[in-house]
């Protein structure tokens, strides 16, 4: 029923999503962080299908950051393993559904076992055209930032171009994913206001939802009242818009 009040003409078409709180609904649950990520993950299948049927084009998700590899290393390997299976488990759904793999970061970083079964998704789904998935994986902000500023450095030593020919449009083309547009609307579970070093540059203008709920608990109804929430806003971009009398 709720799903009459989203406005099918203004679905965010970019969705990021830091998803938060698995480890403290793990703790909730008495069951170790572990089993947190575990039913993450299960949320985040349901998600995919839910987005991908409401008309969202792109879901990008924080996997895994930069400074998560400061976790214990048992919680670290969990989580690499349980990359693997997912992307293992998930590739027939994926094909089925028209979902496209995608991943942002430093996946040269990878343990190997996980970089090569992304790679292969990545490679086996890139003709799927009804939601890109993006995961962000190896990924923090700032280093996409640093990455994009050598790679444009290089490019300058070369000659290619020159420091002045450097604008906002040609410095976006060197980050990890140039192909995808800027996220409309960035959810954060688990009531954490912050950003955590995710799409810094990306999220300039996005608009911010952040709910309750911890991921694992996250439903088709959380994503709506999302969508709903944002189809309230008003987006300026930085410039003076008329309110409706
Ligand atoms: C944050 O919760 C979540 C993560 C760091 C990992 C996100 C991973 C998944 C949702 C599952 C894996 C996904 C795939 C594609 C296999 P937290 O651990 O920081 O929770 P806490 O703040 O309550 O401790």
């Amino acid at each position: 029923m709720i799903e009459k009040e989203i406005d099918p003409t203004r679905v965010p078409k970019h969705v990021a999503v830091i998803m938060d709180g698995n480890g403290r609904w793990a703790t909730r649950q008495g069951l170790n962080r572990i089993e947190g990520h575990i039913q993450g993950y299960k949320t985040l299948r349901r998600i995919v299908e839910d987005a991908s049927n409401l008309g969202v084009e792109v879901l990008t998700t924080y996997t895994f950051s930069t400074e998560n590899w400061t976790r214990p290393k048992e919680e670290v390997d969990a989580l690499m393993k349980l990359i693997v299976q997912a992307a293992r488990a998930e590739i027939a759904d994926m094909q089925e559904l028209g979902v496209r793999l995608m991943v942002s970061g430093r996946i040269e970083e990878l343990p190997d076992a996980t970089r090569e079964e992304l790679l292969q998704d990545i490679e086996a789904t890139k003709g799927n055209t009804k939601m890109i998935l993006n995961l962000a994986i190896n990924y923090g902000g700032r280093r996409e930032i640093v990455d994009a500023a050598r790679k444009i450095a290089r490019r300058v030593a070369a000659g290619d171009f020159k420091p002045e020919d450097i604008d906002e449009h040609l410095f976006s083309q060197y980050l990890y994913s140039p192909e995808l547009p800027d996220p409309d609307l960035l959810i954060r579970t688990a009531n954490e206001m912050r950003i955590s070093n995710f799409l810094l540059w990306e999220i300039a203008y996005s608009e911010i939802y952040v709910t309750k709920k911890l991921w694992p608990e996250f439903t088709k109804e959380d994503l709506i009242e999302a969508i709903i929430d944002y189809q309230g806003r008003t987006r300026k971009f930085g410039a003076v818009v008329e309110e409706k009398s």
